[in-house]
């Protein structure tokens, strides 16, 4: 049977390769992004019918609710919540203006809140249901200069880990993902200062102990997996999917 999922900044990158792996599964596709013109985009790639494509601020608690509300009046439910929105600044804390900072951990931390709570009481009433944060290596570990985003991930390992204590016996399983450096808009356009993307790139994957960066259907594999029942005993994880990154020690003269 079709599950509804809804992918948040489904209109590129990661959330885009979600959307068209959970369309090639059979299941019908929310793509909600602040870009109209690119969830369209990402619809018109999914197979199958009766996906949506809406243009939702999920920094916006209205539009999140009137986005909520019509996946409800279209499909009467929803199975699985995908929170993938993600915005970078690279700054250091104190060339950060309050409202970069607020715009970065509303759109990175609270919308995961905002989506959450217009999702969950529906998921409570079927007594089941998967919701997915994109966390970062950053939520662990950091560069220089990039302290509101370092911030709005450390909050996406914390709140998934009270989602799964707070849901878990209702049926709703709540985990994130810790990416890589995966080849999307966003590390193509943090990168395109300095030695220029096709460096970058190449220094990212020389970084990452699998020898390569990773591409946005990396990670789409592992959203569908934690949104199926052979993830059923996964609960409140911060599931690792960034070519051994994190598991590296870089030993000084290295
Ligand atoms: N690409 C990486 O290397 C990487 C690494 C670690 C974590 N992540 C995380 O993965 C997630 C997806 O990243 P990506 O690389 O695919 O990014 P991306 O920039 O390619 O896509 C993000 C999407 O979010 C949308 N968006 C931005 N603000 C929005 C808002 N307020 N409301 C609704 N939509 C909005 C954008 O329009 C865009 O379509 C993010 O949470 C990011 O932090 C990415």
């Amino acid at each position: 049977m079709s599950r509804v999922v809804i992918i948040t900044g489904a209109g590129s990158g990661i959330g885009q390769a979600a959307a068209v792996r959970f369309a090639s599964m059979g299941d019908w596709v929310v793509a909600a992004d602040i870009n109209g013109v690119n969830a369209s985009a990402t619809i018109a790639m999914c197979s199958g019918s009766n996906h949506l494509a809406i243009t939702c601020d999920v920094g916006d608690e209205q539009a999140v609710n009137a986005m909520v509300n019509q996946v409800i009046a279209h499909y009467g439910t929803v199975d699985v919540l995908v929170n993938n929105t993600g915005i970078l600044l690279s700054k250091p804390l104190h060339e950060t203006s309050f409202a970069e900072w607020n715009r970065v951990i509303t759109v990175n931390l609270s919308s995961i809140y905002l989506c959450s709570h217009a999702v969950i009481p529906h998921m409570l009433s079927n007594g089941r249901g998967s919701i997915i944060n994109l966390a970062s290596p950053h939520s662990f570990a950091t560069t220089t200069n990039i302290a509101a985003y370092a911030a709005s991930k450390g909050g996406v390992v914390s709140l998934t880990r009270q989602m799964g204590m707070d849901y878990g016996r209702k049926g709703i399983r709540t985990n994130c993902i810790v990416p890589g450096a995966i080849d999307t808009p966003m590390l193509r356009s943090d990168i395109a200062h300095g030695a220029g993307v096709e460096a970058s790139l190449a220094g990212w994957a020389k970084a990452q102990p699998i020898g390569r960066v990773g591409q946005p259907d990396d990670i789409a594999k592992v959203i569908t997996w934690l949104a199926s029942d052979d993830a059923g005993f996964v609960l409140g994880a911060a599931i690792h999917a960034d070519g051994g990154m994190l598991a590296q020690l870089t030993p000084p003269n290295d």
